[in-house]
């Protein structure tokens, strides 16, 4: 393989914000890489969306990143990974990578009483893609599902650490406190953001699964697989992170720069429905 698609960026993309939190796994796990991000926040929340309209602005998306020349592209949406990734896996010849199997795994690698809840948008609980995977790989557990339909607004309006989110959230989680689980996967990129509200009302017997670590992970070794990883440290003040999204620059910039550790430049405007 040359040099030259080692060198080439990693393609993330998400409906908006949430996706930033598998970017963050990325640049900490996998550093020397370059990353191209587009955040759909003209268009979110994809949750309550259809499967049609969820694959065909995946498929956009997808068709974008593939102009920036990408080497992989990583669908760092539970929802576009329920819905989009195995029709667009068909459709392009460059690998890509979910965040729901990985989620899966860890889950059902972490679990001990064999009681897993997931949280997630209503389209992900729907699919049943987590109870899917989970049991594919261990039978035995039993999975229950609750869509939290009103946390990715809370974070795209920044509220994190908020009474009315902390309201929202025990109104949510009340059920799978009854049901005795001991893990519960964020099963939405946005999650990991509100994750200290989420641990205090599940409390500390039950552990929290955030996909992006280990999605991280298995990017990597994917791009170990196909001899893709960057091994060269980046030059001395290279950008290697660009950002792209439909709508609110300025407002994805300074959320940006509160959850990633290096300051992000610039963010652009695309239009998104001309790809
Ligand atoms: N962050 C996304 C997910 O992981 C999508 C949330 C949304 O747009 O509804 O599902």
């Amino acid at each position: 393989m040359s040099e030259c698609l080692k060198d080439a960026p990693i393609g993330v993309f998400d409906s908006g914000f949430g996706g930033l939190t598998v970017v963050r796994e990325i640049m900490r796990q996998i550093p020397n890489e370059k990353i191209v991000y587009f955040g759909d926040t003209a268009r979110v929340p994809y949750g309550s969306k259809s499967k049609e309209t969820v694959t065909r602005f995946s498929r956009q998306i997808t068709h974008f990143l593939q102009t920036q020349n990408v080497k992989t592209i990583v669908v760092a949406c539970n929802t576009a990974s329920a819905y989009a990734l195995d029709e667009l896996e068909k459709e392009i010849d460059i690998p890509m990578i979910g965040v729901v199997k990985p989620g899966a795994k860890v889950a059902a690698e972490t679990t001990r009483n064999g009681k897993v809840g997931v949280i997630a948008t209503s389209a992900t609980i729907g699919s049943e893609i987590y109870t899917t995977y989970i049991k594919d790989l261990k039978p035995e557990i039993s999975v229950t599902g609750k869509a939290c339909p009103l946390f990715v607004p809370l974070v795209e309006e920044g509220l994190l650490e908020d009474p009315v989110t902390d309201e929202i959230a025990s109104r949510y989680l009340l059920e799978l406190i009854d049901i005795d689980i001991d893990t519960l996967i964020l099963g939405c990129t946005h999650y990991p953001l509100i994750r200290n509200t989420i641990g205090r009302v599940m409390g500390d017997k039950v552990t929290l699964v955030n996909p992006a670590y280990e999605t991280a992970r298995e990017l990597k070794c994917l791009l170990e697989e196909k001899n893709l990883l960057q091994d060269k440290k980046p030059d001395l003040g290279e950008n290697r992170y660009q950002f792209y999204v439909s709508d609110g620059a300025e407002k994805f910039k300074t959320f940006a720069n509160s959850i990633l550790k290096y300051g992000i430049l610039s963010a652009k405007t695309i239009n998104i429905e001309e790809y």
